[in-house]
């Protein structure tokens, strides 16, 4: 289990304890908690098992955050399994290319008030999975917001309002063109309080470049590793600037 991947030191810091152990288990654990309907139903979907509710997730076809992807269950399955250390109750949360909203449904299911973020072609199914699972299940119904990286963050997403304890995402970092606008809005959206809570999967060297590059902004901490998926589960917050280094 996840748990017993990361044992607290103190309250930011893990230590591994199975760096190079197996993961079979625990991934085969995580993946358990999807099921897919029994009966032929006139829409389709797909099931899954977290925080005690049964989730039901309707994908399309048409792009990549039109499916559930394996980081996103690994997010899922730490939230669930972390709700003390990480607890998301009325905590301001904000998830970027949410693609189906698992993530975000979960949080929402675990107290927080979420803003599920996309592009603006993905925010229909979005919205209608989000509505569909947390509905009368959550203490506050998450909102739905347009985030397309690095466009018109200063309007839609005014600095001095920000004020997000969590800034969740899975699976963001591919071989897309916006890897560097990405990292202007992880950037622009947290403050030095805000945890990241990120899913990486690891497919290109691209990737590895774009972890140097983010650890230039954020001090990064891997919190857990599945080799047999190549995803990891980073922990990051925000450089502390020089002025506030002084002043502690
Ligand atoms: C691989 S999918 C992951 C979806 C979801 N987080 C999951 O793990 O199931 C990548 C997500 O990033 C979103 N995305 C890609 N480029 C984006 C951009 N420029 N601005 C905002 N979101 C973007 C996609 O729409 C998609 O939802």
């Amino acid at each position: 289990l996840l748990t017993s991947v990361c044992i607290p030191r103190h309250e930011s810091t893990y230590k591994h304890t199975r760096e190079d152990e197996d993961d079979t288990q625990t991934v085969a654990e995580i993946m358990a908690r999807c099921f897919i309907p029994t009966l032929i139903t006139t829409s389709s979907w797909e099931g899954f098992h977290f925080v005690g509710h049964e989730i039901r997730i309707t994908e399309a076809t048409d792009c990549y955050g039109a499916v559930v992807w394996p980081s996103a269950l690994i997010l899922c399955y730490f939230l669930e399994t972390h709700a003390k250390q990480f607890n998301m109750v009325d905590k301001n949360v904000i998830e970027i290319g949410a693609g189906t909203g698992l993530v975000s449904i979960v949080a929402s299911l675990l107290g927080a008030r979420v803003t599920a973020t996309d592009l603006p072609e993905l925010l229909g199914n979005l919205q209608y999975n989000i509505s569909r699972n947390t509905k009368m299940k959550c203490k506050h119904l998450p909102q739905v917001k347009e985030l397309s990286w690095g466009v018109a963050l200063d309007e839609n997403f005014p600095k001095s309002s920000n004020d997000f304890d969590y800034i969740l995402a899975a699976d963001v970092v591919y071989a897309h063109p916006f890897l560097e606008e990405l990292l202007i809005t992880f950037d622009h959206l947290s403050k030095e309080v805000t945890t990241i809570l990120w899913a990486m999967k690891f497919r290109l060297e691209k990737e590895n470049k774009f972890v140097d590059r983010f650890k230039e902004l954020f001090d990064l901490e891997e919190i857990s590793s599945f080799p047999s998926l190549n995803i990891k589960l980073y922990k990051a917050m925000k450089k502390k600037s020089e002025a506030s280094n002084k002043r502690n």
